[in-house]
């Protein structure tokens, strides 16, 4: 094997073509935004590899320790190279806006929104079609080519990694066993826990009695939020309305998780969750600090892809999050000191053990 053939550079290195030489008129800095996406293109080839052994990993009928092992393993690779684009956004900032606009225009009407890639992680970490942002009010396939739509098709109807997290954490074990009553032990942890904060409000020494109304019915939200989790009904309400959409049974599970995460069975599944929350939080990041990059870049333009730019990439920032359920789980933490205190037998079946087998 020779270095260059086996990682076939001749290819890779000739397909720079800056559309302003092809044109005649070389702009210096259009090599940078080439290379920039491209290399974009390839990291986001990397994370797709990453993804789709994930979600075939999850889509067996069992997922052993080994397993989550390695889906641990793969997705601090995601982690990684999430920090890398985010980085990497600096590079193409060494280009000023004025050097962008010597070449802008010979790029219209393409747009990293037709990133197909992209979309793909998206589609495949578990974004809904109907959460997306839209671009004159039309599906976001509708700038694509028919074979690129074809693509993300497939993408959509296949189970995302949220739907196969959230049937895994639907048959986490552990949370029905007889004689143990921790919902209503936690309840009453958690009733005391907001008891004590509204005390705390209605009794701050420097808080207006306007502010001291708006923080306690801000508490009222908190207190409906935490009765859902015991309320199937109310929880069904949220999940209506788009202010859930994980389910009720997979959010207990992994609160149960987020709770005990001490006990040695638990230490997988608490890293695992944070590391989805990780990766939904880079990929806020990325989307910030683009948006970021293309308002110093074009101002308040309309984007190559006919958005209207700037306000569109922040408006995605807000909207685009796919595991908020798992970050919102914050709001339902309770002091160590206050959980509830496992049975025994439980606390024995959550500890590790070496068998012959
Ligand atoms: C001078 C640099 C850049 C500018 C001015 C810019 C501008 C824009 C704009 C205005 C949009 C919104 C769609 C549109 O109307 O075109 C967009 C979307 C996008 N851009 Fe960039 N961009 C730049 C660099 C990059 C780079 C380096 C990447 C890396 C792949 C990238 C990836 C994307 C992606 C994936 C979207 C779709 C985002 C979404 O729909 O959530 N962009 N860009």
């Amino acid at each position: 094997m020779y270095y260059g053939e086996y990682l076939k550079l001749s290819q890779l290195l000739s397909s720079q073509s800056p559309r302003s030489a092809e044109i005649g008129s070389p702009v210096h800095d259009e090599t940078l935004f080439i290379i920039v996406h491209q290399a974009y293109e390839l990291w986001f080839k990397q994370i797709l590899h990453e993804l789709d052994s994930i979600v075939g990993l999850f889509n067996a009928d069992q997922l052993s320790q080994a397993d989550l092992g390695l889906v641990l393993s793969r997705l601090d690779r995601i982690i990684k190279i999430q920090k890398i684009l985010i980085d990497q956004i600096e590079i193409l900032e060494t280009m000023t806006p004025m050097d962008f606009l010597e070449f802008r225009d010979l790029l219209s009407p393409a747009s990293g929104f037709q990133s197909v890639q992209f979309k793909l992680i998206e589609n495949k970490l578990g974004l809904l079609p109907e959460s997306r942002v839209k671009i004159g009010n039309q599906d976001y396939k509708h700038h694509l080519k028919p074979a690129d739509q074809a693509a993300i098709k497939t993408a959509e109807a296949e189970k995302s990694l949220f739907t196969l997290v959230e049937k895994w954490l639907e048959r986490t074990p552990f949370l029905n066993i007889e004689g143990f009553h921790f919902w209503e032990s936690y309840r009453e942890a958690v009733n005391k826990m907001l008891a004590a904060d509204v005390e705390r409000i209605k009794s701050h020494p420097t808080m207006s009695p306007q502010g001291i109304s708006g923080s306690l019915e801000q508490y009222k939200r908190i207190e409906s939020s935490y009765n859902s989790l015991f309320d199937a009904g109310a929880y069904d309400k949220l999940i209506a309305s788009g202010e859930r959409r994980l389910s009720q049974k997979a959010t207990r599970a992994a609160l149960f998780i987020l709770l005990y995460r001490d006990e040695p069975v638990l230490q997988l599944p608490h890293t695992f969750l944070r590391q989805l929350v990780d990766i939904d939080h880079n990929l806020v990041s990325w989307r910030n600090r683009h948006a970021l990059m293309v308002f110093r870049m074009i101002g308040r333009k309309i984007g190559t892809g006919a958005s209207s730019g700037h306000e569109y990439l922040k408006n995605t920032v807000e909207r685009h999050y796919i595991f908020q359920d798992l970050t919102n789980l914050s709001s339902f933490i309770i002091a160590r000191s206050a959980l509830p205190k496992l049975p025994t037998d439980l606390r024995s079946q959550l500890g590790f053990y070496y068998t012959d087998e």
